[in-house]
């Protein structure tokens, strides 16, 4: 039989062991840090922070974490590759997508969006590609590493006028960090001053060396602006992506992570989220970071009214109570009461988590005055 610590049982309900044992104090039992707690003291706990205990086992339902299982080979099939766009800034990464996507999307498409989310879907060679963009500038550094999280493969632009530039370094740290393969477009080919020799130079600094001088990195130079050389980047995006033999169980709820979100004022908390595994579909209760809710409709890349979204799709949902954050994983979860049990729970911890935060800072403060 399982049995837990006063600090183990502590840890799984992201509490203080000292609050716990004051709590079991106040429950009849005496109990220090590291003591063997028997079975119906943790479940007495556990009710009373309204955790449910099973089978013995103490389940933590409100770390999102646990709902990332892996799928076993059967139930698996191909999915979209999710590739993300890093760089330093202006060297053309929404350029290069708004490039990829007017060749690559079709006409009446192309008519249909009208919510640019940064992210979206094309079809190459009967593909497909989802593409999330990212911010260049020094600011958005998180955004950059949940970008390489969340992604598959990792296209680093470079101007191929400008070379090797801080951000730049920054997203070959991010990719190497989140060990994906990198792919590096070099960018802005039709300048006058464009070097592409002085670029791979400066990116052997960082083990980025070209086949050609007996290295394994892809290098694409090609021009955003005018299209020249877009199709062989996409042609290795396909390549790396076979290579990578990406699958997912499109049967199973949807988990995946939070691109964006914000508040609307007509349509309350929008969340662009990407489906990274299961099926996502109007009407699924969900826990979303630390807030739950309903997807009360779903809107894909090309703002269309979509009623489901499979593995490796981005869409834009409504219908959570509050707004999550960039990067805050999800789940779907088998009924609303479970969702709104564990998002309330999940927003009391990060209430609580804030609060000894800021009781740290002002103890501070108090010790830098004195
Ligand atoms: P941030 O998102 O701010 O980091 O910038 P970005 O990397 O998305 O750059 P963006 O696509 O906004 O392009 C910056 C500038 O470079 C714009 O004026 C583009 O028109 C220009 N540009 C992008 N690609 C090319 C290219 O291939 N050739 C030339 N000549 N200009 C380009
Ligand atoms: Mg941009």
């Amino acid at each position: 039989t399982e049995s837990l610590t006063v600090a183990e049982l502590a840890k799984k309900l992201h509490r203080e062991p000292s609050e716990v044992i004051k709590k079991l104090f106040m429950l009849g039992v005496m109990a220090t840090i590291n003591q063997d707690l028997e079975k119906e003291a943790i479940e007495l706990i556990a009710t009373d922070y309204g955790v449910e205990v099973e089978e013995e086992i103490l389940v933590d339902n409100t770390d999102l974490d646990t709902y990332f299982t892996e799928d076993d080979e059967g139930s698996v099939e191909e999915r979209p590759s999710v590739v993300t766009i890093m760089g330093h800034v202006d060297h053309g990464k929404t350029t290069l997508l708004d490039s990829i996507r007017n060749t690559k999307v079709t006409e009446g498409e192309a008519g249909g969006i009208t919510q640019h989310i940064g992210a979206y879907q094309v079809t190459v060679d009967g593909k497909k590609i989802t593409f999330l963009d990212t911010p260049g500038h020094a600011a958005f550094t998180t955004m950059r590493a949940r970008g390489a999280q969340v992604t598959d493969i990792a296209i680093i632009v470079v101007a191929a006028d400008d070379g090797v530039m801080p951000q730049t370094v920054e997203a070959i740290n991010h990719a190497k960090a989140a060990e994906v393969p990198i792919i590096i477009a070099v960018n802005k080919m039709d300048k006058e001053a464009a070097n592409p020799d002085r670029v791979m130079q400066e990116l052997t600094e960082y083990e980025l060396v070209p086949e050609a001088w007996g290295g394994d990195t892809i290098f694409v130079p090609l021009s955003a602006l005018s299209g020249d050389g877009i199709d062989d980047l996409l042609e290795m995006i396909v390549l790396v992506s076979e290579v990578e033999e990406l699958k997912a169980n499109p049967n199973r709820n949807a988990i995946g992570t939070v691109i964006e979100a914000q508040l609307d004022k007509g349509r309350g908390s929008v969340a662009t989220l990407l489906v990274q595994n299961g099926t996502l579909r109007v009407g699924d209760p969900i826990v979303v970071g630390n807030t739950f809710g309903r997807v009360r409709a779903m809107v894909n890349d090309l703002g269309r009214r979509v009623k489901d979204a499979g593995p490796s799709t981005p869409v834009e949902i409504t219908g959570l109570n509050d707004v999550p954050q960039a990067g805050d994983r999800f789940a779907v979860l088998d009924d609303e009461k479970t969702a709104r049990a564990v998002g309330e729970s999940r927003a009391q911890q990060a209430l609580q988590a804030q609060r000894s935060e800021k009781s740290r800072v002002s103890l501070d403060n108090l010790f830098e005055q004195m």
